[in-house]
């Protein structure tokens, strides 16, 4: 049986803090008593908003910035936060790249670009920080996959191809490292508003949604947290999708 808060004196680093899942799972971890690393790409200013905002309100929050696109971006992130705020206990893997191409419109660098943020600095920040959580016994790891994952989605084949990736890579790891106390789950979810990664106008999009809604950034921070907070699930995909997938 679970006893108390899994989180509170706990440090998450939450990639894609700048972003609107990320935000929203910052704060939920925030509230919960942990220490956030909230780390971004190429904006600052709110992923260092929401930390100030943090911090004033009492919490342990820290901004750092961090081009995922490079493949020493995952030491040298974790390198800068663990100092400050203590060795990562949860790590939330949300930042992704969500470019909209057909199959002709790809190149080369394209897909690469793609794999190395959605699919490649997910899998170097668990390479990172996984040991260190088994050595004290408690971690969580969660993967931010998309329905683009089971249904191929909209967005381009890089992107479905980058987000199933996360899937074996959750099912690689979690066994794993099940018995050393770590959990390693994805969410995925489908057509979440205030984001930058909608694919098309929302009132086009609500139409795919068998519910008839986009969902909110909380609604995926809830999920994510009832997922962190259980230590008996883990090498799970959970879809959040409004009942997109299956049909
Ligand atoms: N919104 C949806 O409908 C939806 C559906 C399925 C899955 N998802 C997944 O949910 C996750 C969160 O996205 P979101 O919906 O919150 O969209 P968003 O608002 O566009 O946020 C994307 C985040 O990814 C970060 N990022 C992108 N490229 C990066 C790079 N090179 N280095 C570091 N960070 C980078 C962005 O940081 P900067 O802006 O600072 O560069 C931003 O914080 C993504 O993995 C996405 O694939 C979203």
């Amino acid at each position: 049986m679970a006893t108390g808060n899994p989180f509170r004196n706990r440090v998450a680093l939450v990639t894609g803090a700048s972003g609107g899942i990320g935000q929203a799972l910052a704060r939920r971890l925030t509230a919960e008593g942990a220490s956030v690393a909230l780390a971004y790409g190429a904006n600052a200013k709110p992923a260092q908003r929401l930390a100030d905002e943090l911090v004033t309100k009492g919490g342990h929050a820290l901004a750092v910035g961090a081009d995922l696109r490079r493949a020493d971006a995952a030491a040298e992130l974790v390198a800068e936060v663990e100092p400050q705020l203590g060795s990562v206990d949860i790590l939330l893997a949300a930042a992704g790249l969500g470019r909209q191409q057909t199959l002709e419109e790809i190149s080369v660098e394209d897909f690469d670009e793609m794999l190395a943020i959605n699919l490649r600095a997910p899998f170097l920040l668990a390479q990172q920080t996984l040991p260190g959580m088994q050595a004290r016994g408690f971690g969580r790891i969660m993967f931010v996959s998309s329905v683009a994952a089971f249904t191929g989605g909209i967005v381009g084949p890089h992107y479905a191809a980058s987000k199933a990736g996360l899937h074996g890579l959750t099912h690689f790891l979690a066994g794993r490292v099940a018995g050393d106390g770590v959990t390693v789950n994805a969410i995925a979810p489908a057509l979440i508003t205030d984001t930058g990664m909608l694919p098309g106008e929302p009132d086009e999009l609500r139409s795919r949604v068998p519910v008839g809604r986009l969902g909110q950034p909380d609604e995926v921070a809830d999920l994510a947290i009832a997922m962190l907070r259980n230590p008996y699930l883990t090498n799970q995909v959970v879809s959040l999708d409004g009942g997109m997938h299956p049909r």
